[in-house]
């Protein structure tokens, strides 16, 4: 089959990638997809440490390219592009790689009082990589970084609550409340926070919970859509767009697959792709 209608692989820790993989279906209908949610690994941004990170990248990236030829990754993960992107990229210097990171410069960019708030894991916040992209800042506006321990997982978790269940459960509100209010106050005054960057893919998840502890005056800012255009521009700039007529039955556009407990996902499917569970499967990745 011809290079550009195989597959993008996307990956991320568990579920959250999911929604960066909403965004790249709306600016690449045509492509085909293979998501791999690590739920098995899952968290990676509290305690694991970027050697198990780097590691679960390469295996990941290494299942997905054998056994799904795909034509570029995207790593829907902070946490793994912080420990793992520069390797993947200097280790298969063929295969075109997207990672994500904190939306600092366009919150910089768009912020009034200069002043930011930034979540994200431990993993992501307390990398070289970030550190750097701090530094980069320095000068242009104050950034509040709270890193949210235990957050990523609720969120993991409240995905397997069927529906009609309130998607955000209690330990997820709890967690989301806790570290808003650690951060001090949000508002569009001088010294107040009028700019909250979701670091971790997961977390826009829980955006309508977040936006209603900042107040409607706060912009939120995640990384979705401008990493569905950086994949446009890759795949462009490679002439690996797909061709319109690249899904068949055999190969289908998406396919989500995990490496823990299949219901989860296929409820995060549904709920926020509107996928049905026959879009998802179980996969073991050593
Ligand atoms: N969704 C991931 C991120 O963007 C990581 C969450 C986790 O596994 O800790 O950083």
């Amino acid at each position: 089959m011809n290079r550009a209608a195989q597959p993008i692989g996307v990956f991320d820790s568990g579920i959250g990638g999911l929604s960066v993989l909403q965004a790249l279906r709306a600016e690449l209908p045509c492509e085909r997809f293979v998501y791999l949610a690590d739920s098995g690994n899952a968290p990676y941004g509290d305690a694991r440490g970027d050697a198990f990170v780097c590691a679960r990248t390469h295996a990941i990236t290494r299942y997905l390219r054998e056994q799904h030829q795909i034509k570029a990754l995207v790593v829907a993960c902070n946490t793994a592009t912080a420990a793992a992107i520069h390797e993947v990229r200097s280790s298969q210097p063929d295969l075109p790689a997207v990672g994500l990171e904190p939306a600092l410069k366009p919150a910089a960019a768009l912020s009034k009082t200069g002043r930011i708030g930034v979540i994200g894991t431990r993993g992501t916040l307390t990398s070289d990589k970030f550190s750097r992209l701090l530094a980069s800042l320095a000068g242009q506006a104050q950034f509040v970084v709270q890193p949210c321990d235990g957050l990523a997982r609720a969120i993991e978790h409240s995905a397997a609550l069927p529906l009609p269940n309130d998607p955000c459960a209690t330990e997820t509100r709890a967690l989301c409340a806790r570290y808003i209010s650690a951060m001090g106050p949000f508002g569009t005054e001088a010294g107040q926070i009028d700019t909250l960057v979701l670091g971790c893919t997961h977390y826009v998840f829980v955006a309508d919970e977040l936006r209603s502890l900042v107040g409607p005056q706060v912009r939120l800012i995640e990384t979705g859509q401008a990493v569905a255009r950086q994949t446009r521009r890759l795949l462009h700039k490679d002439s690996l767009l797909a061709p319109e007529d690249s899904a068949t039955e055999a190969t289908p556009f998406i396919r989500l697959l995990t490496t823990g407990a299949i219901e989860p996902l296929q409820a995060a499917a549904k709920r926020w792709l509107k996928l049905p569970p026959g879009c998802c499967g179980t996969v073991a990745i050593p």
